[in-house]
């Protein structure tokens, strides 16, 4: 089974950036987390993170044409803006999960929009990185059902 991970803008920042929002775990640690649970687990991790929308693009067409079995992303900002990942989700129809490391539904209006929930199975707010192993496990077992 393999899975990519995809981050978006500022998520390379974290331990840095707002930690009151999203914890004080940075972005090598949240990486090694991952990878961990991944091979404890016989899946394949494809992890990746971009600042720029269409890199975004590129990565989720990539998971196509590599046969990837699920797609965990966190687009950032671009989860309230882009159109061009929700068409890009929609196209490869890859089961994907939505994760959010802070509770959206809790902060700005400007982030009760997510372009991209309609294209996703699953979508995972507020449980801090910890939402990135969920959202495995959840692809994990949707796939082994399907
Ligand atoms: C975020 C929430 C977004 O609104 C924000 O722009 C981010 C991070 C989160 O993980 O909570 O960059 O996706």
């Amino acid at each position: 089974m393999k899975i990519y991970v995809i981050n978006g803008p500022n998520l390379n920042m974290l331990g840095i950036r707002e930690p009151d929002k999203y914890g004080k775990v940075g972005y090598a640690e949240l990486l090694e987390m991952i990878n961990k649970h991944c091979a404890e687990n016989g899946i394949e991790a494809m992890l990746y993170q971009s600042n720029h929308e269409g890199d975004l693009v590129d990565k989720i067409q990539e998971a196509y044409f590599d046969s990837a079995d699920g797609i965990v992303i966190n687009p950032g900002a671009y989860t309230h803006t882009s159109i061009a990942l929700l068409d890009a989700l929609s196209a490869v129809k890859i089961p994907t999960v939505e994760v959010h490391i802070s509770k959206v539904e809790e902060r700005e209006d400007f982030r009760q929009v997510s372009y991209i929930r309609a294209a996703c199975k699953k979508t995972i707010t507020g449980h801090g990185v910890g939402g990135y192993i969920e959202a495995i496990d959840f692809l994990k077992e949707y796939c082994n059902e399907s």
